[in-house]
């Protein structure tokens, strides 16, 4: 098959995604990875072009196609929920369809929030779908919090009891039954808040309970809500089996903070903001290198 295969990945190199809920923030994401020797993917989820400025995955997909740079780059559908943030249900089949014909390179499709048999029968249909076509999917199960309306659970007591974490033996059913190939999971990361004026809290990772997982499963594990997690915890998760690591928020934030500035000031934030992650937080610099993706045609149709 070919779409974005990151397995072959060498153990301890992690694939960033890199979310974009503004369109002008694609540009400066991609100058980073460039600068940085990098490789990323480019990511939108359906909240972003629902709630924020993305627009449409055709308008990411047409602004992709002008600032790619597929010797770094490639094009991920992050979430699409099959019930959303706000508990309503979403035609998710038809989002992820039209991602796959427009050329998008590897999908999402979130059933985190349905009953255990119901995310494999909604993941399972989106796999038949896009295997079909060569590309390649993440699912989710457990929970990871955060774009919910009201305020989060105090943090503590979730990390403590581990409410909502990844089950390993569900999780082991699941990439059985779904034939996923990347799997999302819950170990104490949260999603960084929609509303800008409220502070994403530092959170934690069980990495033992991650360990567990990785032993259940044994296929690239996805980590979301990756802005602001302390880096021995993001280097211990890539020891134990985290593949790729979703960043959103501090992109999204350095935006929005020197908006009001202008366009150049927030591009040149976006900018500066992703080479901090590339190479201080996640040290990825010249990473490029050891990524070795099986889709070098990169022709998703
Ligand atoms: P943060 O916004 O917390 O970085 O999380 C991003 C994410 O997980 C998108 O799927």
């Amino acid at each position: 098959m070919s779409g974005i295969r990151i397995g072959v990945r060498p153990a301890e190199t992690v694939i960033p995604a890199f979310n974009i809920p503004y369109l002008p923030m694609m540009e400066p994401i991609v100058a980073a990875l460039r600068e940085t020797d990098s490789f990323g993917l480019i990511a939108v989820a359906r909240l972003e072009w629902i709630k924020f400025g993305a627009q449409s995955s055709r308008a990411v997909f047409e602004e992709y196609q002008r600032v790619k740079d597929e010797r770094f780059t490639r094009l991920h559908l992050d979430h699409v929920p099959v019930i959303d943030e706000d508990n309503v249900r979403v035609d998710f089949e038809a989002d992820i369809r039209e991602a796959i014909d427009l050329g998008f390179q590897s999908v999402m499709v979130d059933g985190s929030r349905l009953p255990l048999d119901e995310n494999i029968q909604a993941t399972r249909r989106i796999v038949a779908i896009a295997h079909a076509r060569g590309i390649s999917v993440e699912g989710e199960l457990g929970a990871v919090l955060g774009h919910e309306a009201g305020p989060l659970p105090p943090y503590e007591d979730l990390f403590a009891t581990g409410k909502g974490f990844t089950s390993p033996e569900e999780a082991k059913r699941f990439v059985v039954e779904t034939e996923v190939d990347w799997l999302s999971v819950a170990v104490g990361s949260v999603h960084g808040p929609l509303m800008q004026h409220i502070q994403k809290v530092e959170a934690k990772l069980d990495l033992a309970h991650l360990q567990r997982i990785h032993e259940a499963t044994r296929i690239p594990l996805v980590l979301h809500g990756g802005s602001g997690i302390k880096k021995e915890y993001i280097l211990g998760a890539t020891r134990r089996g985290i593949a790729k690591i979703n960043i959103g928020t501090v992109l999204r934030k350095a935006y929005q903070n020197a908006i009001p500035i202008s366009m150049a000031a927030a591009q040149q934030a976006v900018h500066d903001a992703t080479v901090l992650v590339l190479t201080k937080e996640l040290d990825l610099q010249g990473s490029r290198q050891l990524v070795h993706l099986d889709d070098s045609e990169s022709s998703p149709t």
